[in-house]
């Protein structure tokens, strides 16, 4: 079963949406295999930001991600991947169709309330780079 690193980002730690994008996923019927409520630190946004290296919004990105805590989850499920990032709905939350979690939550394209992965391969990147193994339940132990 596929798995994807879900990250509500500080804004929607601040603004209290924990809860409300829990129950989203929760209702879809994907299984949540590990979630922890964490402060990053700058070498961690770095990492997770990588691919945004060379961009002009690099700095703000990584700014922002550091500037409270964030609630990183592994959610499983079949398509896991593009599924959540359906739920999610487009970057720019002025984009984002209603009814997706951008769409509803947020309005800033750089406080857009939560981060999907956007690959098998990010995923896997992602999962090991804020997970260790222990941290997450396996599958069939919860469902
Ligand atoms: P996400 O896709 O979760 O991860 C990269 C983030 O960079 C993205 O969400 C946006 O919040 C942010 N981002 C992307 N493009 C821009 C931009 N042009 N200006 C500011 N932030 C951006």
């Amino acid at each position: 079963m596929e798995q994807s690193f879900i990250m509500i980002k500080p804004d929607g730690v601040r603004r209290g949406l924990i809860a409300e994008i829990l129950t989203r996923f929760q209702q879809k019927g994907f299984t949540l295999r590990g979630a922890k409520l964490m402060q990053m630190e700058q070498a961690l946004a770095e990492q997770h930001y990588a691919e945004h290296k060379e961009r002009p919004f690099f700095p703000d990105l990584v700014e922002f991600i550091t500037s409270g805590p964030v609630f990183a989850m592994v959610w499983e499920g079949e398509g896991m991947i593009a599924e959540a990032r359906r739920l999610i709905g487009s970057t720019d939350p002025a984009e984002a169709a209603p009814g997706t979690i951008r769409g509803d939550l947020a309005v800033k394209k750089s406080e857009n309330v939560i981060h999907g992965s956007d690959s098998p391969e990010s995923a896997e990147r992602e999962i090991n780079l804020f997970f260790q193994k222990h941290e997450l339940i396996e599958t069939g132990k919860n469902s």
